[in-house]
């Protein structure tokens, strides 16, 4: 526990001068050794190397990622120079040297035996009388449509530098028009399918995108999704945006779509037409490789732009370490490629490796709750990666639909998104995991470009609720104000002290606004916004956003840990917790609280959970009062919007920025229960 002076209560934030110290109260003594078996067939399994890694990459990081930039990738003219911080926070890496990320992630491995081997293992969510429908395209049949699509965007006057926005549901296509756009040096803007007419717009507008590459529609949770309608409406209304001069779109579904003509064309159409053998473009190494937009707390959304051989030495060199990537294994990332892990975890990273990849375009309960675990069996998947948030998800529909499958196939598991907390962790290892596979728990950011804190699976002990160890060569640490570090057990703010290859160059068109958020609090260091503690075996503990700390009684206590201590109890599939002004204790808990599927709500179930926190973690996190609720209210990719609860919580309703909320019905809902 900290023993220096809490900052005020300031609606959580921590007020410039004062100390970031958060209370930290969770204890955790569960360990997990790698098993025998998986570190002897570990690409790294023998501990005294991996520290002996470790000190070196710390004593010299820009050399080590030089010599993984020099290993795991091709470079059509070889790198001299490593950091350019020259112009910093606007980091510049292997500036002189040329590469093309399509070559990596293709043509390399076309040279090889892996020519023949599945690259993408595609499954719909629709089930027709003869199963789902499956694709699967080997490296060499998906280089020959990336060849193809590369023409496409050349016929259409796409040239190197310029934006293209796909708007696609998870569908081949929709990496083969990535791989494409990097092809040719054109910067691609995925914006997630589930956005609305108005997102898509602002964001194409944004990026200048020339071209938009969208479906007809696509199928999720049983629905069609009709994504060429929204393009439409996004490209009508309030002003349209004039930059596009064509939509390329996919035939998904084979439903009605109006037409433009000179505008539309269908990609079927543009590839029967297109030439093959388009050979990749010698790019510099700092050449724009993709905008992702991420919406910040406040106002306009953020484009974050990622760069060519920084990113791709990053994704490589960590989807092989983390997820021990091995050429007989068929890696499933559950995530869209609307979002950042889908980008460097189910496109570039894997098959940067030559790696097999899965990809599945809907949902989880689609037709049955047992979905993701007939396509594990069927597939026989052996490395699963998802989010927290899902599941909580399956924890609270019961064990039922896991048990029906086998899924002895999986060697290793992992999640990202949000902290995990310890009981969802050891849930995830023995029901899903059989007790046998290790979880590797990643921190990172869209911002961040790739995994930045994650245990190496064959040779660190994994701790539920920890991402563990900064891999080597990254800086982080936990830090005062000041930016001073903090000794063992203080919770304080996550930070980077030092640039790494993967980490994004700037915010599009805003230069200044990308220095402002993340370098402007303490001068060098990268500030991740989220806070975290240090044990005192060095894991890093993420106790939440700071923007959500709670501050009771002059403590500052992290949302994570309250969060954690609920789920813990077996009537509780899934709890947020937020703080409302108390004249008594600064701010007073307030948890919102899904229970398990046929559990019975009442005011004594209410009074066992706060005694249930109380005893987990102290008094001092008791909640003040327990909502219940059926839903949370939640971003697209899954994130609880704490902001929103904080406001329910205060003024009795929501009034801010809702766009990114999935489910508008949520914020209804939780209205109704207050009124109870
Ligand atoms: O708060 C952290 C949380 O997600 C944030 C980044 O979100 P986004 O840019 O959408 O990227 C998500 C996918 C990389 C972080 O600031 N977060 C992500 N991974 C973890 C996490 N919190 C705790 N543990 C994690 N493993």
């Amino acid at each position: 526990m900290s023993a220096s002076e809490p900052g005020p209560a300031v609606d959580g934030t921590i007020a410039a001068g004062t100390n970031p110290d958060i209370t930290s109260i969770l204890v955790e003594n569960r360990r997990f050794p790698p098993p025998k078996a998986f570190a002897a067939a570990a690409h790294l399994g023998q501990p005294e190397t991996v520290e002996e890694l470790r000190q070196r990459a710390a004593l010299d990081p820009v050399g080590y990622w030089c010599d993984v930039a020099k290993t795991d990738v091709r470079w059509s003219k070889p790198f001299t120079q490593g950091l350019d911080w020259s112009d910093a926070p606007h980091a510049r890496w292997f500036a002189d040297g040329e590469l093309n990320i399509s070559d990596n992630c293709l043509d390399r491995h076309c040279e090889t035996w892996r020519r023949h081997k599945a690259a993408l293992i595609w499954e719909g969510e629709p089930i027709g009388a003869n199963g789902p429908e499956i694709r699967t395209l080997t490296y060499q049949q998906l280089l020959v449509q990336v060849q193809k699509f590369a023409a496409v965007l050349r016929s259409l006057g796409v040239q190197a530098g310029d934006r293209v926005c796909l708007y696609l549901p998870m569908i081949p296509e929709a990496a083969i028009a990535m791989l494409a756009c990097a092809r040719i040096g054109a910067v691609h803007s995925v914006v997630f399918g589930g956005f609305s007419a108005e997102a898509l717009r602002d964001r194409t507008l944004d990026a200048g995108a020339k071209v938009i590459v969208t479906a007809d529609a696509g199928y999720r949770r049983g629905a069609l999704l009709r994504l060429k309608d929204v393009v439409d409406e996004a490209l009508t209304r309030n002003g349209g945006a004039a930059c596009v001069q064509h939509v390329v779109v996919v035939q998904r579904a084979g439903c009605e779509v109006q037409w433009q003509a000179g505008r539309d064309a269908w990609w079927h159409e543009c590839m029967a037409a297109a030439p093959a053998g388009m050979p990749p473009t010698a790019l510099p190494a700092e050449h724009p490789l993709f905008i992702l937009y991420t919406s910040g707390t406040t106002g306009k959304p953020k484009g974050i732009l990622h760069t060519t051989g920084g990113y791709l030495t990053h994704t490589t060199r960590t989807a092989r370490w983390v997820f021990d990537l091995r050429d007989d294994d068929l890696f499933w990332c559950t995530a869209d490629v609307g979002w950042v892990t889908g980008h460097s975890y189910v496109v570039y990273g894997p098959l940067s490796n030559g790696a097999t990849v899965l990809m599945y375009e809907g949902g989880p309960a689609f037709p049955d709750k047992d979905r993701f675990w007939d396509i594990v069996q069927r597939h026989r998947v052996t490395v699963f990666y998802t989010a927290p948030t899902a599941l909580r998800t399956f924890m609270a529909w019961g064990d039922a639909p896991i048990l029906k499958h086998d899924l002895s196939s999986l060697r290793l598991l992992g999640t990202v998104g949000e902290p995990i907390n310890p009981a969802a962790w050891v849930w995830y290892r023995s029901v899903i995991g059989g007790d046998r596979c290790p979880i590797v728990d990643t921190w990172w950011q869209t911002e961040t470009g790739g995994i930045l804190i994650a245990p190496l699976p064959g040779v660190q002990t994994c701790v539920p609720g920890t991402a563990t160890l900064p891999l080597p060569g990254i800086a982080a640490d936990v830090v005062d104000n000041q930016g001073k570090s903090l000794p063992a057990d203080v919770g304080g703010l996550l930070v980077i002290r030092q640039p790494w290859p993967g980490m994004a160059r700037t915010i599009w068109g805003d230069r200044e606004r990308f220095a402002q958020t993340y370098y402007g609090r303490i001068a060098g260091m990268y500030v991740t916004g989220d806070g975290a503690r240090r044990d005192a075996d060095g894991n890093f503990w993420i106790l939440g956003r700071v923007d959500d700390v709670l501050n009771v009684a002059g403590h500052r206590i992290g949302t994570m840990e309250v969060e954690s201590a609920l789920v813990s109890h077996p009537h509780v599939a899934e709890a947020a917790v937020v703080g409302r002004p108390d004249a008594l204790t600064g701010q007073a808990i307030v948890a919102f609280v899904t229970p398990m599927l046929g559990v019975q709500t009442s005011p004594a179930l209410a009074e066992v959970l706060r005694s249930h926190v109380a005893s987990e973690i102290g008094g001092l996190a008791r909640p003040a009062e327990i909502r219940f609720a059926t839903a949370l209210p939640k971003t697209r990719s899954g994130k609880i919007m704490r902001r929103l609860l904080r406001e329910l919580a205060t003024a009795g309703q929501v009034t801010g920025d809702v766009t990114t909320l999935e489910d508008f019905g949520v914020i209804e809902k939780l209205r109704a229960t207050d009124e109870d």
